[in-house]
């Protein structure tokens, strides 16, 4: 398909503008000639609709379109203390008149009388905000299953009240919140064919797979064949790539094509997350110092820095080869910097 027959698809789906779009996109100079590749960046840390931006307003426009429509009071999400995710949901349902409800799993030890990071950002907005500990021998599955029965027994009796709520899955993650990243492939399409480059490779965080389901269904409907590489933010189990072939083929049905995911549409990077998730590397904290001190810009320790790592590693490894063109798809999440120092890492 072409990118108007794509559009035309995608404008049939309910959307609320939020962010600024297109976001920027060009060539690291400095770092190019470092590489010996073609860099380029793609700057969804500034989606908006503040200073903080990140991948998730991309998802969140289509996702609080729905809840617009459905008449939604009040939005409940999901994820970490310091999630990127809610912080933004946070701030679209502000701007939107949505009451915003969020169940966070504390993966460090928050401290109520020293916010830091997108907690502190979170309780600025006025969100309601539960926080959940994780309990000692508690698998990551058990104690999302808490928070989640938690969240649904609140969500039962706001709407015993006559309050209508809309509830949004970690990361944004359906098959409507993953249409925004089929958008934000036509939007790079449409900005390198401005730039006459064809890319060989985009590398992204990888988290909830709705930004790398996403851009594969959008390469899928357009038919090209870069390499995208989706870089773990966490270990992902057996069944993620199974889940996110079944996401992206209702993304497909929901636009109404009779396109086909399969597992060979996906190719992750696990190698990069170590040691966990919100536990710093010292190749993502290289990764997030290289940025800063040759170009200026910053990534967090969480995502971006980790998959930031990943791409130099296949550069200087020779996976990617010399003379390469290489888009580095940056989500966001640099509030991470200013969260608890065990999420920091060593950065100076
Ligand atoms: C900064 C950042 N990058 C990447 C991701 C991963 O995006 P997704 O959940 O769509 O995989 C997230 C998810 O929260 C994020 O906050």
């Amino acid at each position: 398909m072409n990118i108007a027959e794509i559009k035309c698809l995608l404008e049939k789906q309910k959307r609320i503008t939020l962010g600024f779009f297109p976001t920027p996109f060009y060539k690291l100079e400095r770092l190019s000639s470092q590489l010996g590749v073609n860099l380029y960046i793609k700057r969804d840390d500034f989606t908006g609709q503040n200073l903080f931006g990140g991948n998730k307003i991309r998802k969140l426009e289509y996702l609080l379109g729905q809840a617009v429509e459905n008449g939604a009071e009040y939005v409940f999400t999901y994820g970490a203390t310091q999630s990127n995710h809610a912080m933004q949901t946070v701030a679209a349902c502000r701007k939107l008149g949505l009451k915003p409800v969020l169940y966070l799993l504390a993966f460090v030890e928050t401290d109520e009388n020293d916010l830091k990071g997108n907690l502190l950002l979170d309780k600025i907005f006025g969100a309601e905000v539960h926080i959940i500990n994780t309990l000692p021998n508690e698998s990551l599955f058990e104690s999302t299953e808490r928070y989640m029965v938690a969240a649904k027994k609140h969500m039962k009796q706001l709407e015993a009240g006559g309050h209508r709520c809309y509830s949004i899955p970690l990361g944004g993650s359906n098959s409507i919140g993953t249409i925004g990243f089929v958008s934000g492939y036509l939007e790079i399409q449409q900005q390198m064919n401005l730039l006459g480059i064809k890319a060989d490779y985009i590398f992204h965080a990888n988290g909830s797979g709705g930004t790398m389901t996403g851009l594969a269904v959008g390469r899928k409907l357009f038919g090209s064949s870069e390499k995208l590489i989706a870089v773990g933010a966490a270990k992902h189990d057996a069944n993620f790539v199974t889940s996110m072939v079944e996401l992206g083929n209702n993304v497909l049905v929901r636009l109404g094509s009779d396109k086909i995911m399969t597992k060979e549409d996906f190719e992750m990077d696990e190698e990069h997350f170590a040691p966990g998730y919100e536990m710093p590397s010292e190749q993502g904290s290289e990764a997030i110092k290289l940025l800063a001190r040759e170009e200026g810009i910053l990534l967090d320790p969480v995502y971006s820095g980790k998959a930031f790592a990943c791409l130099l590693d296949y550069v200087h490894s020779g996976r990617v080869q010399q003379g390469s063109d290489v888009i580095f798809w940056h989500t966001g999440g640099a509030t991470a910097l200013f969260a608890e120092k065990e999420i920091l890492g060593n950065l100076f």
